[in-house]
């Protein structure tokens, strides 16, 4: 296998073979780091991450992953460079691709990191857009596979949002490892028919299925990983709160899903998560919108703190495992062979 100058811009451009190597050179990598054996391969290379929104794991995970290979880092915030503001995105994309041998990208627009990696000449890695997020779903499935043993059959259900870049990715990822995905949600609230439709092609491949239901009792009967994200992304406008509220209460994830899942079952979530008063947002809403729905008056939202609390809960594994996957996606985009 060889990813020497490949992009990594939506699970869409790659095969389910390229896919499992990913996940496999981050097992690996991860192993190496827990023994002490170190990896500083790519000690005459830097990479400069480019964010418009806030990241704790995604930067963390490029900062750590990137020094554990060896290679310089420059990190450019929401605030700070002239891209978008004075520089259009092109010129930007040929300015970093001079200097820099690979660049990570969070924002809003797809065709914003498309463009990077069209006009760049290096390499370019999707850390998050609004329609997708797909170094996440490496580190959720390194976590599947490291608690299932496989992905292929696994039971998952998205409940959600299924239609931002969460639901978008996990679809695709599940499409192309031969997963029983369903996005459990309100109708409105599902993925595009378009996107549907690309994904019911690679599930033919395969053998993966894909469902869809409003149910939360139906979407979480037997099933092997119970998946949540925040119920209002960023980017998005705050006065949307209010009814997303009153759309997801109902599938929250709570001690009743969890029971109606496998015993065996898993609860993930890409983080950061509501769970409780601690944040600003959580207790806002609580304060908001507890006398109305008093699933959230205690600042839980897409999943109350017993279950991301409880031992079904892999959040934590998930989260360290996006640096061991983002680690992998650099390194397998930065050279050839790794021996
Ligand atoms: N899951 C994830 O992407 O987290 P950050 O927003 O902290 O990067
Ligand atoms: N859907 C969330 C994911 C955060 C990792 C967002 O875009 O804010």
């Amino acid at each position: 296998m060889n990813l020497k100058g490949r992009h990594l811009l939506t699970l869409l451009d790659y095969t389910q073979e390229e896919i499992q190597y990913l996940i496999d050179l981050a097992a690996r990598l991860k192993k190496e780091k827990k023994e002490g054996i170190p990896h500083k391969v790519l000690t005459n290379k830097n990479v400069v991450l480019l964010f418009q929104k806030d990241s704790t794991r995604t930067r963390c995970a490029f900062e750590a992953g990137a020094l554990d290979l060896g290679m310089g880092v420059t990190y450019l915030g929401p605030t700070g460079s002239q891209m978008g503001k004075k520089e259009s995105v092109k010129d930007t994309a040929r300015v970093l691709g001079g200097m820099y041998d690979g660049i990570e990208f969070r924002g809003y627009k797809q065709s914003d990191v498309e463009l990077l990696a069209e006009y760049s000449g290096v390499p370019v890695w999707n850390g998050l857009t609004d329609l997708y997020h797909p170094t996440q779903i490496l580190a959720d499935f390194l976590t599947i596979q490291e608690h299932f043993k496989t992905l292929k059959g696994i039971k998952f259900t998205y409940f959600g949002d299924a239609r931002n870049n969460m639901g978008n990715s996990l679809m695709i990822g599940a499409a192309k490892m031969g997963m029983h995905f369903t996005a459990c949600a309100p109708k409105s609230l599902w993925p595009t028919k378009d996107l549907i439709d690309r994904c019911q092609v690679i599930a033919k491949t395969s053998g993966a299925t894909l469902s869809f239901t409003e149910d939360p009792m139906i979407g979480s009967k037997d099933v092997d990983v119970l998946y949540t994200d925040v119920w209002v992304s960023m980017g998005e406008p705050q006065e949307v709160w209010d009814a997303r509220i009153k759309q997801l209460h109902p599938y929250q994830v709570n001690a009743k899903l969890m029971k109606n899942a496998k015993p065996t079952a898993i609860f993930m979530h890409c983080l950061p998560a509501f769970h409780g008063l601690d944040t600003e947002v959580g207790s806002e809403i609580a304060k908001n919108f507890g006398h109305i729905y008093p699933a959230v008056k205690q600042g839980e939202l897409e999943v109350t703190d017993e279950v991301i609390e409880s031992k079904q809960s892999v959040v934590f594994q998930e989260a360290e495992n996006r640096m061991h996957t983002i680690k992998a996606a650099m390194l397998a985009s930065l050279v050839e062979k790794y021996e």
